[in-house]
């Protein structure tokens, strides 16, 4: 009997092009888990006047985060490749560091600020080599991201300023 062999469905996408994308994607996975437990540390920790409306604005920001790193992953698992998934990884290649100690209230918004900027500057990266080998769902993806960090980039450099 004829064995026939194992058929290896693929998206058309070059494979080098493909492992360069989704090992960008998996650094930004890596950065944004470190960004999410930061968010949920401020949430818990901050003190002071502005208790009420950072601790708040921390919670909707880990809650955007979670649903952002959630999507990232996923991108990566449809072109077959593995999302980072232990916090060992996450705090080996993240470009985002864990704060030292509790930061005061003015400390904590602009940890978050220069994580914006981080951010920002991986999915800009992304959005690039992306846009040059046509992969139009992983544009589509972060621009929503980006056009959301970059409001909050705003409000957040409003507030310090
Ligand atoms: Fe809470």
């Amino acid at each position: 009997m004829e064995v026939k062999e194992k058929t290896i469905y693929k998206l058309g996408f070059d494979q080098k092009d493909k492992t360069q994308l989704t090992s960008k994607l998996n650094l930004l996975l890596a950065s944004y888990h470190v960004h999410y437990q930061k968010l949920r540390n401020f949430h818990w920790n901050i003190e002071g006047e502005n208790f009420f409306e950072l601790h708040g604005k921390f919670e909707e920001l880990y809650n955007f985060s979670k649903v952002n790193i959630d999507d990232i992953a996923e991108r990566i698992r449809v072109f077959g490749d593995r999302p980072m998934a232990s916090l060992q990884e996450y705090l080996k290649y993240s470009t985002i560091k864990e704060p030292n100690g509790i930061p005061d209230s003015n400390e904590m918004v602009i940890s978050i600020l220069g994580d914006f900027e981080v951010l920002i500057k991986q999915m800009v990266d992304i959005l690039d080599l992306a846009n040059q080998i046509g992969d139009v769902s992983t544009i589509d993806l972060l621009t929503k991201i980006l056009k959301q960090t970059e409001k909050y980039f705003w409000m957040f450099r409003s507030f310090v300023s």
